[in-house]
């Protein structure tokens, strides 16, 4: 799965950076190519001349090479990996990408990457159990980079805890698992709808829904690693994305919403409809801000919105596949699984506001997924990447 990916190796200034020679051997030979981008304070703990004896490539450190003046260009080592792997991510580089500070070489070219990112932390276990870790964490996950958890274990200071860096057999078998799943969507089409719609009563306000659009843009990100080429039509989210292969139009009502699927779903194979989509919009948006009248008290007429995925659901061919979702809050597989017969779906995906963990807003979703076979699969509470990790393999399968 790795023969002839180029893959750059990070190796930041811990402890566990002894464990990335082992790494890069199973990197070497498994037939990758490897450039090493090694921090000051990662020379500290291994030599770059272990390090380019077994990767077979000068180690790279500095923005240039002090006596010959020669430039390492981050943008052009971005360019050229398949994947970038960060290990040993210590809290201070982890800080770092988070935060865009780019003061080495390894954090320039981490910026520039444009390929899949996994991240391997090692540190202490207070150091990984701060706040300002975890959010630097959680702003990593939110960039669609990979975190390869650590370990529960001995630790260099001798203290029991979370914080041991992966394993270089299983960060090595993450990345092939990675790679084998990699392409199995490739040449197809993906609809996404995502996030919330508003529904405009005036200039100044809407009708709108809690929905941050994080599941559908986590699906989208998914397909797109696996080769897909996708398309969301996305409502106002606050969330974006960095993929080549996810094209974003944006839309605010559900009219305009149906209006742009309309166009896109016969040159899909798959429609994933994740779209939290008003069911009423307001008969006239005013032409003014309403105003506080005395005594009067306006009233709002609504109208009924298209149903995106019941017209998609009516128009769809028999190649096509067609899954919905259902948040509920009560009756929950009733209606679920009523939702997936009326609009002739192929699939539906139930998350209950029951759950805690579960639904809008929250970086984790716990799903139920009805097919139209009468198939009913339940998966325990997990991050929205790993849900959609799910989701994406239950399609396929
Ligand atoms: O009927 P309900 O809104 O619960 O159905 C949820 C499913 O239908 C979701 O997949 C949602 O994106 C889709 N939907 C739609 N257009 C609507 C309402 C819901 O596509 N107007």
């Amino acid at each position: 799965m790795l023969k002839g990916k180029h893959i750059i190796l990070g190796i930041t200034g811990g402890i566990a950076a002894y464990k990335s020679v082992s790494l890069l051997r199973l990197f070497i030979k498994a037939g990758a190519e490897v450039q090493v981008v090694i921090t000051p304070s990662g020379k500290e703990f291994i030599t770059p001349v272990t390090l380019s004896a077994l990767s077979g490539k000068p180690v790279v450190s500095e923005f240039f090479t002090a006596n010959s003046g020669e430039w390492h260009s981050h943008v052009d080592l971005g360019l050229w990996a398949d994947a970038m792997v960060i290990a040993p991510a210590t809290a201070s580089s982890i800080a770092k990408m988070a935060n865009g500070v780019a003061d080495n070489m390894l954090i320039t070219t981490y910026l520039s990457a444009k390929a899949p990112v996994f991240i391997a932390p090692a540190m202490d276990l207070d150091m990984m159990a701060h706040p300002s870790t975890k959010r630097n964490i959680e702003l990593l996950k939110s960039y669609g980079n990979h975190i390869i958890e650590p370990a529960e274990g001995e630790l260099a200071s001798h203290l029991i805890g979370k914080g041991r860096m992966e394993e270089p057999e299983g960060i090595f078998e993450y990345l092939k698992n990675f790679f084998a799943s990699s392409q199995d969507l490739s040449g197809k089409k993906v609809l996404i709808t995502a996030g919330p719609t508003y529904e405009k009563i005036d200039p100044v306000r809407f009708i709108g829904n809690y929905s941050s659009g994080k599941m559908g843009y986590a699906i989208a990100e998914e397909a797109a690693r696996r080769g897909a080429e996708v398309t969301i039509v996305s409502g106002p989210v606050s969330i974006s994305t960095n993929s080549p292969n996810i094209n974003v139009i944006k839309v605010e009502s559900a009219r305009d919403m149906h209006k742009e699927c309309l166009k896109i779903f016969p040159q899909c194979e798959y429609a994933i409809m994740s779209a939290a989509v008003a069911d009423y919009a307001p008969v006239e948006c005013a032409e003014n801000k309403i105003k506080r009248e005395k005594d009067e008290i306006p009233v709002i007429k609504l109208t009924k919105n298209p149903d995106i995925a019941a017209s998609l659901g009516e128009i769809k061919t028999p190649k096509q596949k067609l899954i919905g979702f259902a948040l509920e809050t009560n009756n929950e597989e009733v209606n679920a699984v009523e939702k997936l017969k009326r609009k002739n779906l192929d699939m539906i995906v139930l998350n209950s506001l029951q759950d805690k963990g579960a639904g809008f807003g929250t970086d984790t979703n716990k799903i139920t997924i009805f097919d139209c076979e009468g198939n009913k699969t339940t998966y325990p509470l997990k991050s929205k990447n790993e849900v959609a990790k799910d989701i994406i393999e239950y399609i396929i399968k």
